[in-house]
């Protein structure tokens, strides 16, 4: 049974803002934009991501968000209520954070073990043979697992706390403080010597990089970034009173998760360009390139330490996101005490990274379906490819067509207090432009078209 129980609780304003825009800014702005960006081409991909944001993101935005506000419900709660045929929307709502949240706290216990190397000192170390530390760590059978086990748990502490005391109070401290951080990173980077490379490199496009990978690759990065199509923003939502301004809400967040991405390419790409590496060196970027690059800076550990001490803020009130999902529902559908459902995703999710990490060492040689990867890769790919973008998908479709725009437009305005100042652009958007785009990206990019073939 679906209830509304007291150990939901429930956001302030600002207290909103931050947790939705703390679970937007994390690993996906920090660590994916900046290589993204660097293996598509620079500022042809930035362009097609700001369009996507503004278009697509913007929509999926409001829409989870309105969707969470008015039914006070967890993704599968919640579209139970709206449009009871299409539950299974919301049950990838709870899923997909969680399969997510599996991985996301293995990259955060590499990034904790960054901040421990750093503070002992051990950078120069490091930056000699980047590439070899970053591998020895994550195929390693104990360290990352250990590292992943402390990050886990900062996660429960957080969430057992609840939505005021734990969720809201932590994004109020580590917000600010992560843009603080960040812009002092960028401007180090930006006034290096030869930094000007990789300015132009980042802002000035070359539309012959252009092509159907990077639309693709922008579109996921949007998902991703946003917390899209994973029901965190109807999660979020959930907690907010009927009066709240989410039209604003769904401007604003997504300007500072972009504000925050594009600040943390100004971090990296110059910096980069400034050392002589080279911008395309995929997920490795932060954890090989960097070292070398800090290491090479004047005062190289203070800016290693600094640096990696913002990412371990941005993922944390991320991950939090993720767990708080599948914590939700567990509270709104079985009346469980937030303490025990926070606990209770928690280990589950740090046993499954048990495997997923050996999977990049002892295990590498096993493989699973559909993809033959890996199973920390498979879990990826079935999460982040397949399901999350089909979330965002009939989102789209229960809003525009199910639900219907006027039902939404009172959810949005609460009851007609407000104007929906966007309403035709949002329709439009949401009933035929954002999901034609997922479908067909999601199409080419899931590899399901190969299957036939
Ligand atoms: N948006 C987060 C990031 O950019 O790292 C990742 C994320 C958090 C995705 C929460 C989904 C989510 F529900």
């Amino acid at each position: 049974m679906e209830n509304q129980s007291k150990d939901r609780g429930s956001f302030s304003k600002l207290g909103f803002i931050l947790a939705a825009a703390g679970s937007s800014i994390g690993l996906g702005n920090l660590w994916k934009f900046p290589y993204l960006t660097g293996s598509n081409g620079g500022g042809v991909f930035v362009i097609v991501y700001l369009v996507i944001i503004a278009t697509i993101g913007f929509t999926c935005m409001l829409g989870e968000m309105a969707i969470g506000k008015y039914t006070k419900l967890n993704p599968i709660g919640a579209y139970g209520k709206i449009a009871e045929k299409w539950k299974f929307v919301g049950v990838l709502g709870v899923l997909v954070p969680f399969l997510i949240v599996t991985y996301y706290n293995i990259i955060g216990g590499w990034i904790m073990k960054y901040i421990v190397e750093s503070l002992l000192g051990h950078l120069p170390a490091i930056a000699g043979d980047s590439a070899n530390f970053f591998t020895a760590h994550i195929t390693a059978s104990t360290s990352p697992i250990v590292y992943t086990l402390i990050f886990v748990i900062i996660n429960a502490v957080i969430i057992q706390a609840g939505v005021n005391e734990g969720i809201e109070r932590a994004s109020k401290i580590l917000m600010p403080l992560l843009f603080v951080l960040l812009l002092i990173v960028a401007f180090r980077s930006v006034t290096l010597p030869g930094a000007v490379e990789g300015i132009k490199f980042y802002l000035q496009p070359d539309f012959s990089k252009l092509s159907f990978n990077t639309v693709t690759a922008a579109l996921g990065q949007c998902f991703f970034s946003l917390s899209l199509g994973m029901g965190a923003m109807i999660t979020y939502g959930s907690y907010l009173p009927d009066n709240s301004h989410i039209e604003q809400d769904a401007v604003l967040v997504p300007l500072l998760d972009t504000f925050a991405a594009l600040l943390a390419g100004f971090a990296i790409l110059p910096a980069v360009f400034a050392f002589g590496f080279e911008p395309s060196a995929g997920p490795g970027l932060i954890f090989i390139t960097l070292p070398a690059v800090f290491d090479a800076m004047p005062f190289g550990t203070l800016w290693a330490t600094v640096f990696f001490f913002l990412v371990l803020f941005a993922a944390i009130t991320s991950s939090v996101s993720l767990v708080e999902n599948p914590t939700a529902w567990l509270i709104d559908s079985y009346g469980m005490d937030r303490k025990k459902a926070a606990w209770i995703v928690c280990i589950v999710a740090f046993l499954i990274a048990i495997p997923e990490s050996l999977s990049m060492g002892v295990w590498s040689g096993i493989t699973f379906p559909p993809m033959g990867l890996n199973i920390f890769d498979e879990i990826g790919y079935i999460a982040e490819s397949l399901l999350m973008p089909a979330a965002g998908f009939f989102m789209c479709i229960v809003i525009g067509w199910v639900w219907g725009i006027d039902n939404f437009a009172k959810a949005v305005t609460n009851n007609g207090e407000y104007e929906f100042k966007s309403k035709k652009y949002f329709e439009i958007m949401v009933k035929y432009v954002a999901p034609a785009a997922i479908f067909f990206i999601w199409l080419n990019s899931s590899g399901i078209l190969s299957i036939f073939s």
